[in-house]
């Protein structure tokens, strides 16, 4: 879309006047941009529907997985509808996250369909600030803070709308002005078959293998530090969550397996294997983990 014609369309559907728009550089499914409105700075953010659709066998394979209620997360990001429940669920976690205080992105106006506006926050996120190797000890304990209050917040009130359903860790941003860690972009929608606890333990899982897989960090250079947010990550777990952990773990991505099974070349592209995550050496790393801390 034109910069001119999104201004305008921002203006009417969020009734906001809009003085500049500028684009930021794209990165997954969404587009992003910084607004300025009233002196004030936003991150406005909506879906792209550019995305393109996945092959119509890997779209077979998901329903399978999905029918099958595999521990795996559901993301079906490639239709309009989906693109608004996505929306609608990322302003939804955020508002619910402000009610109980947890330190997040704050959502100043949204339609819950085509576009949310953001606080901006001025600092990077974790995958970032890891990565140019200058994570300092306040933002790494603020780090673990931030997402075991949501886990805390979440499982005391046993709601799934509370939890970090995108947990991994370029979803954390330091916020140079608070000081703090705040999560940012719960838009992941998950199997609805699967109950509190299969969900919480999934998505630690899934905060772990972010931390050691390469499809967020492509070196070993950071690993140590990695590593070390892994273990004092997994010390704020309690046992039966580790405990189910250990068992949902699994070093071959279902997705990988089913193609195993049913005889067709397993493709050795990396969308295949689901984020990439889990294969032999990562699976080794985390189940270690869960294991020195269960015993
Ligand atoms: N409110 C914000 N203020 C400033 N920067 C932000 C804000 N929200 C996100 N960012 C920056 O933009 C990056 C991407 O944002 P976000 O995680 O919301 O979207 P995404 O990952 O592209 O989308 P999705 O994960 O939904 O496909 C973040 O890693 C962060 O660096
Ligand atoms: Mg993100």
């Amino acid at each position: 879309m034109e910069l001119d014609k999104l201004k305008e369309k921002v203006q009417k559907t969020l009734n906001i006047s809009v003085t500049h728009i500028e684009p930021l550089p794209y990165i997954s499914s969404s587009l992003r941009y910084k607004l300025t409105s009233e002196d004030e700075l936003f991150m406005l953010k909506l879906p792209d529907d550019n995305v393109p659709a996945p092959p119509s066998q890997l779209k077979k394979l998901i329903r399978y997985l999905f029918e099958k209620k595999l521990p795996i997360i559901f993301q079906e990001r490639f239709e309009r509808r989906t693109q608004e429940r996505r929306v609608s669920l990322e302003a939804t976690v955020l508002q619910n996250w402000e009610q109980y205080n947890i330190d997040a992105a704050r959502v100043r106006v949204t339609d819950k369909r085509t576009m949310i506006l953001l606080d901006y926050i001025m600092g990077q996120d974790y995958k970032d600030l890891i990565e140019e190797g200058r994570l300092t000890k306040e933002q790494f304990d603020s780090l673990i803070e931030n997402i075991s209050y949501i886990r805390y917040v979440a499982k005391r009130e046993e709601n799934l709308m509370l939890l970090h359903n995108d947990l991994h860790i370029g979803n954390f941003m330091f916020d140079q002005e608070s000081r703090k860690s705040r999560a940012i972009d719960p838009g992941m929608i998950l199997n609805p078959s699967l109950n509190f606890k299969e969900i919480d333990a999934y998505l630690n899982l899934f905060f772990c293998y972010s931390l050691v897989s390469n499809l967020f960090f492509d070196s070993n250079r950071t690993r140590y530090i990695r590593e070390e947010i892994l273990n004092a990550f997994i010390k704020t777990l309690e046992r039966p969550t580790i405990q189910t952990m250990i068992s949902l773990n699994n070093p071959v991505s279902p997705l990988y397996l089913r193609y195993q099974k049913t005889g067709k070349k397993p493709d050795p592209h990396k969308n295949f294997n689901l984020y990439n995550t889990f294969n032999k050496q990562n699976f080794k790393i985390v189940q270690e983990a869960l294991q020195k801390q269960y015993k």
